[in-house]
């Protein structure tokens, strides 16, 4: 029986993650469910699983509250392992504080690895503890490379839906709105990774991801667009073959992989054949139209504080896009002057802390004084 902790439990991938508990009753127990500000379902959901603590970051007279109450909860004597799937990176302090108790980690929450992998990892490294990718892309990688190692690898080859504007050129972009930017065609998410992948910088984010998880360089990390997101991810191994993982979108039987490592179970979820989608199709990213993934890129080869910046600076370019301010194409511009301007230095806890505050207070200054197309 291993005992878990869900940060995030009210949102896509927290709910998913209840959906699997409920399915493996014999093999997984909530100990811990934390939420931003959801404190009504939070309590439904504290109420479904009995033996469950809460923690909500937003103040709540009922439930422990804060950035602290999220730390404890992370570090719970009772709990086994710690789902992270908060929207963000503000995932990244109660991550580390369950590496250092020891947990075993379920991460949903690229930003924490995007924004900070060059102290996460020697830390998981140093304690000796599992990080298992929840992404559907990291985790068909993880089951590729069952029994080979990084030096194994000749390539990851990640694989993307293409978002909602796939096939569109900067000039039929220039006027999108939130509400289209968060029509996904194959999955169901929260808004702000949908939003991610209709930019193109989901696949950005994944590919520094990839590089930390599989201990590779960023240069052995590409990505091709495949819009029946049937193929969750390939590796060409060094002696050039590749292995691919497949099978519907539906992120329960990601979850469950990592929840379950190395058992494999059966469950209820709909299975894929190959006569079910006859025709798997590829194209390259056209990098011209969606210029956030090369940013990302961009900030790997760097290093130190930017992958932060460029993370925090999209993520509020991101959010601020979502509440109604700037632009679809204006996200990538923000991120790039945000990288224009930023000094990067060696990543500490500390550094990072101060490069997300600046990053996100800067891209909210280009935003604001730069005159914006309204949007609905
Ligand atoms: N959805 C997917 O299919 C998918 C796939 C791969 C990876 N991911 C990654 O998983 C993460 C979560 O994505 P999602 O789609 O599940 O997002 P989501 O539906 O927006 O849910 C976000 C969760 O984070 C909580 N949260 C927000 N701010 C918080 C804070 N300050 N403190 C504590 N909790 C906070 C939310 O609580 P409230 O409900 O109270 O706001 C909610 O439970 C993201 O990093 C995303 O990139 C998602």
């Amino acid at each position: 029986m291993k005992r878990i902790v869900v940060l995030g439990s009210t949102g896509s991938i927290g709910r998913q993650t209840l959906d699997v508990v409920r399915q493996h009753p014999d093999r997984l127990e909530v100990v811990g469910l934390a939420a931003g500000s959801n404190a009504e379902l939070l309590l439904r959901q504290g109420s479904e699983f009995p033996k469950a603590k809460l923690a909500l970051f937003h103040p709540h007279p009922e439930i422990p509250s804060g950035m602290q109450a999220l730390m404890e909860l992370a570090t719970l004597p009772e709990a086994d392992l710690v789902v992270v799937s908060v929207a963000g990176v503000i995932g990244l302090r109660p991550t580390i504080a369950a590496i250092e108790a020891g947990k075993e980690i379920a991460l949903a929450s690229k930003e924490v690895l995007v924004a900070a992998g060059e102290i996460v990892m020697p830390l998981v490294q140093a304690k000796g503890v599992r990080l298992l990718p929840i992404d559907s892309e990291h985790s068909a990688i993880h089951q590729c490379l069952r029994g080979y190692g990084s030096g194994d690898v000749g390539e990851i080859i990640l694989t993307a839906s293409g978002g909602p504007f796939r096939g569109r050129n900067r000039r039929d972009l220039e006027n999108v709105t939130a509400t289209e930017a968060l029509k996904h065609p194959t999955w169901s998410m929260g808004g702000k990774i949908t939003l991610d992948s209709a930019t193109l910088m989901n696949k950005g984010l994944e590919m520094i991801e990839a590089r930390w998880l599989f201990s590779v360089p960023i240069s052995s990390v590409r990505a091709v667009i495949h819009p029946q997101s049937i193929i969750h991810s390939m590796v060409r191994l060094k002696d050039g073959s590749v292995l691919a993982q497949m099978g519907w979108p539906d992120m329960r039987l990601p979850i469950q992989v990592a929840l379950l490592d190395p058992e494999r179970k059966p469950n209820s979820l709909p299975t894929w054949n190959p006569l079910d989608t006859p025709e798997l199709t590829f194209e390259p990213i056209d990098e011209e139209t969606f210029p956030c993934p090369s940013l990302a890129r961009r900030s790997a080869e760097i290093g130190g504080t930017m992958p932060c910046a460029m993370n925090s600076a999209n993520e509020e370019a991101a959010n601020l896009f979502l509440r109604g301010e700037g632009t679809f194409l204006g996200i990538a511009d923000v991120v790039r002057e945000v990288m224009e301007r930023h000094e990067p230095s060696k990543a500490t806890l500390e550094t990072l802390l101060e490069t997300d505050r600046w990053a996100r207070e800067t891209a909210q200054r280009i935003i604001r004084n730069k005159p914006q197309t309204p949007h609905g």
